[in-house]
């Protein structure tokens, strides 16, 4: 789709959450710290990039990536508490209502570089918990580059991720994967296009190609396809692309897939991600 300028390696991300033994000892900001600082990857389009992956001093301040198109031409935002050139003005109910329905406070509908047609899903503990982290990080002044408009564009909403899941599900191993792997965005990626539209017959067959300093990577089959995707790989081998981002032959993955993230999930939810992958009917 677009021309992602994103880089992530096996970065240290700030402000993780150490030892997370089990959610019920997290508070509201540790969680949302958990969530936006792994699986959700949110510093790979809203923090600069440095020589070596996301400037994790400048975390949160915009300005890159820019996802130029005939539509919008937009940048990462600023979405620390900063009064004026972030979000500081903002509650944490509208900040929900940014993520969970992809509209500002002003009404303004947020591009759709901006995944919130996966985070609907978001449990209500969990949209308030990212809210509240957001509203705890250190303001940065960083004045991003207005987002220019130039056509509408449409809001692509993910089959089942209009509405809150129901936290009493994740006892079910692939229950929770199925909800990690939404709101991590991966059938974003994993998912061809028809016309700039995901081809929701055809979630994680792969395909899209993504351009950036990497030269372009390309999507790839991440169904249960016995050649053409993951069936035949050991849940190690899977796990290992996911967060060290080495694919089975051992070849290095390229960009902007965000692995140095995915790489700080919990064992457990780790497992759970490909407990649900295995569970994906094969597709070409
Ligand atoms: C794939 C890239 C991408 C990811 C991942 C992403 N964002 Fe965004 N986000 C954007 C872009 C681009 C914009 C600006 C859209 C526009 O200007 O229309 C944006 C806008 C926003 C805004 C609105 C800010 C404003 O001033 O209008 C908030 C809040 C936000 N993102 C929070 C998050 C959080 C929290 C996460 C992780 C849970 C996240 N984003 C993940 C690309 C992304
Ligand atoms: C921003 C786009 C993007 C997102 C989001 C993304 N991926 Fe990827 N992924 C890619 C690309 C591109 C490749 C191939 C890279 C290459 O060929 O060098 C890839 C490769 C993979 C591979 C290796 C497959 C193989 O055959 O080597 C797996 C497994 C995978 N992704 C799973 C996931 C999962 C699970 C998620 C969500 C947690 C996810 N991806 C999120 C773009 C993405």
């Amino acid at each position: 789709m677009l021309g992602r300028q994103t880089v992530l390696g096996g970065l240290a991300v700030a402000a993780m959450v150490a030892g997370t033994a089990g959610a019920a000892a997290q508070t509201a900001v540790e969680r949302g710290a958990y969530l936006v600082n792994t699986v959700m990857t949110c510093h790979n389009c809203h923090t600069p990039m440095g020589a070596n992956g996301p400037d994790l001093g400048r975390a949160f301040s915009g300005g890159t990536p820019v996802f130029d198109t005939p539509a919008f031409r937009v940048r990462g935002s600023n979405i620390t508490p900063d009064k004026q050139n972030g979000i500081g003005t903002w509650s944490e109910a509208e900040i929900e209502t940014a993520l969970r329905r992809g509209v500002r406070p002003n009404g303004v509908p947020l591009a759709p570089p901006m995944p919130t047609g996966f985070y609907g899903v978001l449990t209500p503990a969990d949209g308030k918990a990212i809210a509240v982290y957001l509203k705890s990080l250190k303001a940065s002044p960083n004045k991003v580059e207005a987002p220019v408009y130039n056509a509408p564009f449409e809001r692509e909403v993910l089959p089942g991720a209009n509405k809150p899941a129901d936290p009493a599900s994740f006892s079910d191993k692939v229950k929770l994967g199925e909800y990690l792997v939404t709101i991590g965005h991966c059938m974003e990626c994993h998912t061809p296009r028809i016309d700039g539209k995901l081809d929701v017959s055809a979630i994680g067959a792969g395909r899209q190609e993504f351009a950036g300093p990497w030269g372009t990577s390309i999507a790839r089959n991440i169904t249960s396809h016995p050649q053409k995707g993951l069936a035949a790989w050991s849940d190690d081998e899977i796990k290992r692309a996911i967060t060290q981002g080495v694919s089975r032959d051992g070849a290095k993955l390229k960009p902007p897939m965000g692995y140095g993230f995915y790489a700080r999930m919990t064992p457990g939810d780790l497992d759970a991600m490909v407990a649900y992958l295995r569970t994906l009917p094969p597709r070409e």
